[in-house]
């Protein structure tokens, strides 16, 4: 698919979503299908988070938690393990994942000043580059002028399956029960609050992947991309 390739005109796609839709499998996937450079944008508010409490900052006032934004280096490289998560030169890809970050990264994430940096830095990433990047605000907020939007969503109860399958991995054990409550509070975290909250852009197209393969869904997306 490198016909999206153009020396002059760098093809961007956003794909937004709930906790769990399938955002990340699919952005990679894409992303190597057509070799362009994958963001997870939701990686970036998980390592500030991590930072946060492992610093145990969690609960400072905005103030001192700007005062440390700088300090927060954020980079993602490639190996043969896939997409890896760099916090000051520490990998942190696993521990990110990981439910002590998992329970705090929504409130963490509609903190003003985080949001601006974040966003800030997300933009410049992007900046002259083929792009997937994936997360809650991107069709709207970060790059609201890709070409082409995508909203994946799913229902509750197969993203906490999801969700559930990730964890096993990490070997954290949680009941599936317990997984539905938290993913509704962030959706509604997520979706309530006052900056770049959780939305569908006006432009972005919807998929909803509860009763479809991972394969279905990138099928869906490729009839969306130009094709020459
Ligand atoms: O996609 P994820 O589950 O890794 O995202 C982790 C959290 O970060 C999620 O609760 C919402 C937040 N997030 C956000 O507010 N804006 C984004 N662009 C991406 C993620």
């Amino acid at each position: 698919m490198k016909y999206l390739k153009s020396k002059t005109h760098h093809y961007q796609i956003t794909i937004d979503g709930p906790a769990g839709s399938g955002k990340s499998t699919i952005a990679k996937l894409l992303t190597r299908e057509l070799g362009f450079l994958y963001i997870d944008s939701g990686a970036m508010y998980r390592a500030v988070t991590l930072y946060l409490t492992e610093k145990n900052l969690l609960n400072k006032s905005e103030k001192i938690i700007k005062s440390h934004l700088k300090k927060i280096k954020i980079n993602f490289r490639k190996n043969k393990n896939g997409h890896i998560v760099i916090l000051n030169n520490k990998d942190i890809s696993k521990k990110i994942r990981s439910q002590i970050v998992n329970k705090s990264v929504s409130e963490v994430s509609a903190k003003k000043n985080i949001r601006q940096e974040m966003v800030k830095r997300q933009k410049k990433l992007a900046k002259d580059q083929f792009v997937v990047m994936d997360g809650r605000d991107i069709g709207t907020t970060v790059l609201p002028n890709a070409e082409l939007k995508i909203y994946l969503t799913a229902s509750p109860y197969i993203r906490a399956v999801r969700r559930k399958k990730d964890l096993t991995k990490l070997s954290e054990k949680i009941s599936a029960t317990e997984l539905i409550k938290q993913i509704q509070k962030r959706d509604n975290i997520d979706s309530s609050r006052t900056i770049s909250p959780l939305s569908k852009a006006h432009d972005a197209i919807v998929i909803d992947s509860t009763n479809l393969t991972i394969s279905e869904v990138l099928k869906q997306i490729s009839l969306l991309l130009p094709v020459k």
